[in-house]
């Protein structure tokens, strides 16, 4: 009975709130979007309609039952209502069963990843997100994905605890250290759609923030082959090469505040002579640092390991440009 009701409710309302954006939610980006607004939409209208009974009937007792004058003496009680008791009782009952076999269908959807989902690994770090694709491809703080296929996130965090958060997709889900979290949705069509992290996770945690880019799927697939190429496209090559040191681990080893870790500091580092292994001294300057990337091996700075794996193949040549603009912003200031 239940059951059936909740379908017939659910139908219903599904197709009176087929609108974008209202005035309560964003833009229905995905197609499990429609079905959690009209639950809050069915439970906020719920909740309104036993209010405003609730307040009125409240104000029309009081006003009625007022004392009208000193002698007047007081309202005979009454303590039994049958009737009314039913109502209040039987009306919420279905309203709440409703409610429940609606929510939980509706949950049961938001968790069951269909088998042909395409998977995608996002690792929340302090701050940023990282996303990898099937064929190896990455991208930061921006998710690509194609409209009208299911797409599986498997989430995991490198630090403390993140939280993925589309608001127009209607998704959220936490992403936590040493542990994988799955979630999925499916674009309803293309689009850009705001990404947040929801979970309080330090300093930089309001500029944990990011974009869900949804294109047509030979327009992803184009997007994929050419890489991340194109995704950092607009970043200022500082910039980029910043990033870069994290997403590609540079900062395991080098430091860019003047510490001595695995490798050489990269503060202050542009420009100054160093001398080698071997005796001989260089000049750090772009080429250097090039070489230093693609063929580490080359010219190791004296009093350090041989240790550094070659990045050949591994950066692009605009990353290239980036790490070295980057690098050549960590000076002191001229005095
Ligand atoms: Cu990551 Cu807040």
């Amino acid at each position: 009975m239940v059951q059936r009701i909740t379908e017939e409710t659910f139908e219903t309302w599904k197709h009176l709130r087929m609108n974008k954006s209202s005035f309560f939610l964003p833009e229905q980006g995905s197609t499990i979007a429609p079905d959690v607004d009209s639950l809050f939409y069915f439970i906020f209208t719920a909740a309104a309609i036993i209010f405003l009974i609730v307040v009125i009937t409240m104000a029309l007792l009081v006003w009625r039952y007022r004392r009208r004058s000193q002698e007047a003496g007081l309202t005979p009680g009454k303590d039994h209502n049958l009737k009314l008791e039913l109502l209040w009782t039987i009306i919420p009952t279905i309203l709440v069963l409703i409610t429940f076999v609606w929510g939980f269908k509706t949950y049961l959807k938001m968790n069951v990843v269909p088998r042909d989902a395409i998977e995608i690994k996002v690792t929340g770090k302090k701050w940023m997100w990282i996303f990898d694709y099937p064929n190896g491809t990455n991208s930061l703080n921006e998710l690509i994905v194609p409209a009208h296929r299911p797409i599986k996130l498997l989430l995991s965090s490198e630090d403390v605890i993140h939280s993925f958060y589309v608001p127009g997709f209607r998704i959220k889900m936490d992403v936590l250290p040493n542990r994988y979290n799955v979630t999925w949705f499916e674009a309803a069509g293309e689009g850009e759609y705001d990404l947040f992290c929801a979970e309080y996770c330090g300093t930089g945690h309001s500029r944990m923030l990011g974009k869900v880019r949804v294109l047509e799927e030979n327009e992803w697939n184009k997007w994929l082959e050419e890489g991340a190429l194109k995704v950092n496209e607009n970043m200022p090559l500082p910039e980029l090469g910043k990033l870069l040191t994290e997403k590609k681990a540079c900062n395991t080893c080098h430091t860019h505040d003047g510490s001595p870790l695995v490798g050489p500091t990269f503060w202050n580092l542009f420009g100054h002579t160093v001398e080698l292994s071997d005796g001989s001294t260089v000049v750090v300057d772009e080429n250097y640092i090039r070489q230093s990337i693609l063929d580490p091996m080359s010219q190791v700075v004296a009093g350090y390991n041989p240790v550094m794996p070659t990045f050949k193949g591994l950066l692009r040549e605009r990353e290239l440009d980036a790490l070295i603009a980057y690098i050549k912003t960590l000076k002191a200031e001229d005095k």
